[in-house]
């Protein structure tokens, strides 16, 4: 068995149906168990709607929000943690480093150090910080002592040069469009089910082998 746990935040959609097509992959792994999660949401309402985000926060508001009580279930308790953010200024949102900052207490205790971490995003437009984000979280990641994993050139979607697309060796990542009405394209989405997949192969691999390491 392998636990793997997909930890996104979104406000417009887009990195959700990223997180869903992460997990589809992540599932197509024999004797994985992969759960979603989306991180609290920290702006208020009023805010929310004038970002136009009310509907497309609905869309996902079925997926259990991770709080500091799951923090030891949901981070210790996985196998493989997959985060997704979208780009703010090239790194993480406040949201999702805000998750971050509360691991201290599993930090201080080796709690995720062995453990296969990996990132995808998103961003308005095609070059603005898809890679610096997922960079800049991967160390995060190092810190807390995981063992990063991309999207290998394997995935020959990322190579393709006959339509926009997000994917980079850094993770799966789609273009929203500078007014977020562009969808994760069917490329990008296979990008996302490989990374899972890939994912979820390697911690199989380590998987309950900790004291090796
Ligand atoms: C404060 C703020 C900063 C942003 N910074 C960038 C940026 O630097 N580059 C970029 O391409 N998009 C930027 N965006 C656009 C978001 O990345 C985009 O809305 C997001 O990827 C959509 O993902 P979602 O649908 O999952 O929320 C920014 C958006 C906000 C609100």
């Amino acid at each position: 068995m392998v636990k793997v746990n997909v930890i996104f935040h979104s406000i417009h959609g887009h990195i959700y149906k990223m997180a869903e097509a992460i997990a589809d992959g992540a599932r197509e792994v024999k004797g994985a168990e992969v759960e979603i999660y989306q991180v609290p949401e920290t702006l208020p309402y009023e805010v929310l709607e004038k970002m136009g985000a009310i509907e497309t926060k609905n869309l996902f508001a079925h997926i259990p929000v991770v709080t500091r009580s799951m923090y030891e279930d949901v981070f210790a308790g996985a196998d493989a943690l997959i985060f997704g953010t979208p780009t703010r200024y090239g790194n993480m949102t406040a949201q999702m480093r805000t998750v971050f900052d509360g691991l201290g207490g599993l930090w201080s205790r080796d709690a995720l150090v062995g453990k296969v971490g990996s990132v995808f995003t998103s961003s308005g437009t095609q070059h603005g910080g898809q890679e610096s984000t997922i960079l800049t979280t991967h160390v995060t990641l190092l810190h807390l002592g995981m063992i990063i994993v991309g999207l290998p050139y394997s995935e020959k979607r990322q190579r393709r040069m006959d339509e926009i697309t997000g994917g980079s060796p850094y993770g799966a990542s789609t273009i929203a469009g500078a007014d977020e009405n562009r969808q994760p394209s069917e490329n990008e989405l296979e990008m996302a089910r490989y990374q899972g997949r890939y994912v979820t192969q390697i911690a199989k691999k380590l998987a309950g082998r900790e004291k090796e390491l």
